[in-house]
């Protein structure tokens, strides 16, 4: 067995990664084997990720004075084409932006928004950080686990109930604190809120969602579909004015966040003015 340590950088990232150990975002970042082998064909890019989407990738390259500084909405872009980050979306985001596609593949496999398997309609994200747990989101999950896979087969991480891309398909993650802490236990489809939920209300949204429905969410906008909120994140929305705001307008607040502001609002408590304080001495170098 050869000892030999490969070398840092894009030539040896597959097997520099791969020897971190049994990572499935890592293995996504090597070459499909059927591909590397001969016994299927690669797909062009260009079969995959068409000339509106390119356009759509030069576009978002111009928003920024150096272009890999694009890299982030463009992986959304691709996953607003295809529901997750493939191995083509990497190397369609590595051409575009003149990168290597290990650059690339660090980072899609850092961030948990970019998916390494294809994603239902719909992403289902119940937050199980603390206070959300201790709120009920771990019974939360547990419930649509065995609600959308079985009691003998429950539905895993990042796990589709259906087909993906198809209609009424559902993935299923749990997620860290969603920033919502205040309404606990929250859950997120296609990252918009529905809050203050219980197991029922859970099981009832996600029954919603796969008989075609689009329930309001509790603020935000309203719901549309994973690869519309990718197509979001990458920065388009439609250039009619009233098709935006139907796209986005939406309650934005919620009494329990605003209910501190409220009660110092009616007991007139302000805060200290902050005094200006010298910046300590730093040692020169
Ligand atoms: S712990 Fe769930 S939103 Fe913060």
């Amino acid at each position: 067995m050869s000892t030999a340590v490969p070398e840092p950088g894009p030539k040896d990232a597959v097997t520099t990664h791969a020897a971190a150990g049994p990572d499935v975002d890592v293995v996504a970042i090597a070459p499909d084997p059927e591909v590397a082998a001969g016994i299927i064909e690669d797909t062009p890019l260009e079969d995959i990720f068409d000339a509106g989407t390119t356009a759509q990738a030069q576009e978002i390259i111009s928003r920024y004075p150096m272009s890999r500084s694009a890299l982030l909405p463009m992986l959304h872009l691709v996953q607003s084409v295809q529901g997750y980050v493939s191995q083509e979306g990497i190397a369609f985001c590595a051409k575009q932006l003149d990168l290597s596609d290990a650059e690339v593949s660090a980072v899609a496999t850092f961030y948990t928004m970019y998916k390494r398997k294809p994603c239902g309609e719909h992403l289902v994200s119940v937050c199980t950080n603390t206070l959300c747990a201790a709120m009920g989101g771990d019974a939360i999950y547990k419930r649509l686990q065995t609600h959308l896979g079985s009691e003998e087969e429950p539905l895993g991480h990042n796990e589709t109930a259906g087909t993906p891309n198809e209609p009424g398909s559902i993935t299923l993650e749990h997620a860290e604190c969603l920033a919502a802490c205040d309404l606990a236990p929250v859950i997120q489809v296609n990252y918009e809120y529905f809050d203050n939920q219980t197991e029922d209300k859970a099981v009832a949204l996600v029954d919603a969602l796969r008989a075609g429905k689009k329930p309001a969410p509790t603020r935000g906008a309203p719901l549309s579909t994973f690869k519309g909120a990718e197509l979001q994140l990458a920065g388009f929305f439609p250039e009619d004015e009233a098709a935006y705001r139907r796209d986005v307008d939406g309650p934005s607040q919620a009494v329990e966040t605003l209910r501190g502001a409220k009660l110092a609002q009616e007991r007139g408590w302000v805060a200290p003015v902050a005094q200006d304080v010298p910046l300590p001495e730093v040692e020169k170098k």
